[in-house]
């Protein structure tokens, strides 16, 4: 099981950032809030293209916008493994999700915990990656959805009778009690943010989740 580290519910963002850089911690997890697509903590790209330059981690981008046109070609410049768009902006899907690939960077495409599976299906021939959120995006610190348990065992059987090469990434409200649930599932990609990042010892609650 992989890790992603979220800093979004940190005050002090770049001594986190420099704290991630040194654990085993697999991905360093960019969330960005436009603030119309959802509410929530928004930090500028110009602030995130800061603190990701400062990441030894490679960017395990989360995009919370419309505007993907725009935003995934800045991103695209930046050190990126994956970039993650929603299913909820149901317009052009394909076209973006060819646009990443453009970039030699790997697509994902999120799922609020309200959708239904359905609303992914048809597109995972064509992605890397099904990040399932098990909070409503918008803010780190939240409570894990119990319902997304069913969703990400659903998602697993599913994408085991296919023959497509699909990863599932979780995220929101992973501690070590939801961390154990979905690492019996098992799920390639857990984020974790506040969980992590309110320790001082970072390596010690990763340690934790693996
Ligand atoms: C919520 C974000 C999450 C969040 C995770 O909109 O997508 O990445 O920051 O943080 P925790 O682990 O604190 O729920
Ligand atoms: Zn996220």
């Amino acid at each position: 099981m992989k890790i992603s580290v979220s800093f979004l519910s940190c005050k002090k963002i770049l001594e986190a950032v420099k704290q991630i850089n040194l654990t085993d911690a697999d991905y360093i997890h960019v969330d960005f809030v436009d603030g119309k697509f959802v509410k929530g903590r928004k930090i500028p790209f110009h602030q995130l293209k800061k603190i990701s330059k400062l990441s030894s981690k490679r960017l395990d981008v989360h995009l919370m916008t419309n505007q993907l046109n725009r935003y995934i070609k800045k991103f695209a410049s930046l050190n990126c493994e994956y970039i993650t768009f929603h299913v909820e902006v149901e317009k052009n899907i394909e076209k973006y999700i060819e646009l990443i690939h453009s970039y030699g960077i790997k697509a994902g495409l999120a799922i609020n915990p309200d959708t239904s599976l359905e609303k992914i299906k048809p597109y995972l021939g064509m992605i890397d990656l099904v990040l399932v959120m098990s909070v409503v995006p918008g803010y780190g610190g939240q409570e894990f959805l119990p319902h997304t348990i069913e969703k990400l065992k659903n998602l697993k059987a599913y994408l085991k009778d296919s023959k497509d090469q699909v990863i599932i990434e979780v995220d929101g409200g992973i501690k070590e009690d939801t961390g154990k649930e979905v690492k019996q599932i098992p799920i390639d990609l857990v984020v974790s943010g506040s969980y992590i990042t309110s320790s001082d010892d970072f390596q010690e609650r990763i340690n934790q989740l693996r």
